[in-house]
């Protein structure tokens, strides 16, 4: 079993509300965003491992916090057994700069538009390493051509504008990929592209795993490319995880409610499957005013009334997999 490059727990990120002067007036409490509200999970070197959830959900977020571009509220990041990132001020995190990369979810908003290809590939080399210009330039047609974007010398002086949807996903992807990361963050790296084109990036991230090592956060709200590509896969609802297990038998077989309800929603490739869709009550609730107890509870079709009441316990079912939910909880049975 591969050790892990990530062991994250209870990790919280509370955003706060801007209050307005009638809230300070009437000394209203301050309120928060609950973006991601307590998760452990590990991430094993070399895996891919996929968060997937609804908008909202928190798994930017929870990205984010993991690559130490949000600081979390609480909770402990160990980064190789070694290092709470969690902790770590601006100045400790320098060192892990380089090797904690994310591909951004919007590759419109991502590229400067002033910038050509070349100078968008540059500036990662210039603040993360001290190769020399012709070393850059090395690297930047050796990465050109992994993720490509060939011939070469046609696509180097292109600005982002001249580049299809994804031609532009193949920068972001080789921009996060050039400085030779451990660890990526792709965020809705093929949520723009058509599916001709998807299948194309997933194929650079899973070389970039295979051939480079890179150990990947895959985030989508999307389960079939997640099943696709992802050895494991953890399901998120309203800043919680409420399954992890691997891909296939997470897809296949969801146990908690929630994974069965979006599982049942997304369309099966073969039609001669037959699965019952499960329509959920009502819509997400905000992430300000989290239900007590589950917070699935309200829109739950097993909801009992334990799960009003308590917090269930993550449950481990069976080896790597864990649930959420009072159905697999021992004070239910
Ligand atoms: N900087 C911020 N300030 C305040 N609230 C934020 C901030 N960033 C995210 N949020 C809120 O936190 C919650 C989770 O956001 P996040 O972007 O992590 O969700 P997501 O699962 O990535 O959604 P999507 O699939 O739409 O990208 C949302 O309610 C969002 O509005
Ligand atoms: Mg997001």
């Amino acid at each position: 079993m591969p050790e892990p490059i990530f062991k994250v727990e209870n990790l919280v990120k509370w955003f706060p509300v801007k209050r307005t002067i009638m809230d300070i007036l009437k000394r209203r409490e301050k309120l928060y965003v609950r973006a991601v509200d307590g998760v452990s999970f590990d991430i094993k070197k070399g895996e891919i491992f996929a968060l997937v959830g609804e908008s909202g959900s928190g798994k930017t977020t929870t990205g984010k916090l993991l690559i130490r571009l949000e600081t979390p509220t609480s909770g402990r990041i160990i980064y190789k057994n070694q290092w709470n990132l969690a902790a770590m001020t601006e100045t400790e995190l320098k060192p892990f700069r380089r090797e904690l990369q994310i591909v951004w979810q919007d590759p419109y908003g991502a590229l400067n538009p002033k910038m050509t290809v070349k100078e968008i590939l540059e500036e990662p080399l210039l603040f993360l390493t001290d190769l020399d210009g012709e070393q850059r330039l090395e690297k930047i047609i050796e990465i050109m051509r992994e993720v490509n974007l060939v011939p070469v010398e046609e696509f180097l002086h292109k600005y982002p504008l001249e580049l299809s949807g994804g031609q532009r996903q193949r920068v972001v992807t080789a921009k996060a990929l050039i400085v030779d990361p451990n660890f990526l963050v792709a965020d809705e790296p093929v949520s723009m592209v058509d599916v001709s084109m998807r299948a194309a990036i997933l194929g650079i991230l899973e070389r970039a795993r295979r051939k480079r090592g890179v150990t990947i956060l895959y985030i989508t709200h999307d389960l079939a490319t997640a099943g696709y590509i992802a050895d494991r896969i953890a399901v998120m609802y309203l800043g919680k995880i409420f399954e992890i297990g691997p891909a296939k038998r997470v897809l296949l077989e969801p146990l908690n409610p929630y994974s069965k309800a979006l599982i049942s929603a997304t369309p099966v490739p073969d039609p001669t499957v037959k699965r019952e869709r499960i329509i959920l009550k009502g819509e997400i609730p905000s992430p300000i005013f989290i239900p007590s107890g589950c917070r699935f509870w309200p829109r739950c079709p097993w909801a009992m009334d334990i799960c009003r009441k308590k917090e269930p316990p993550m449950v481990q079912v069976e080896k790597d997999r864990w649930v959420y939910c009072w159905l697999f909880g021992e004070e239910a049975r």
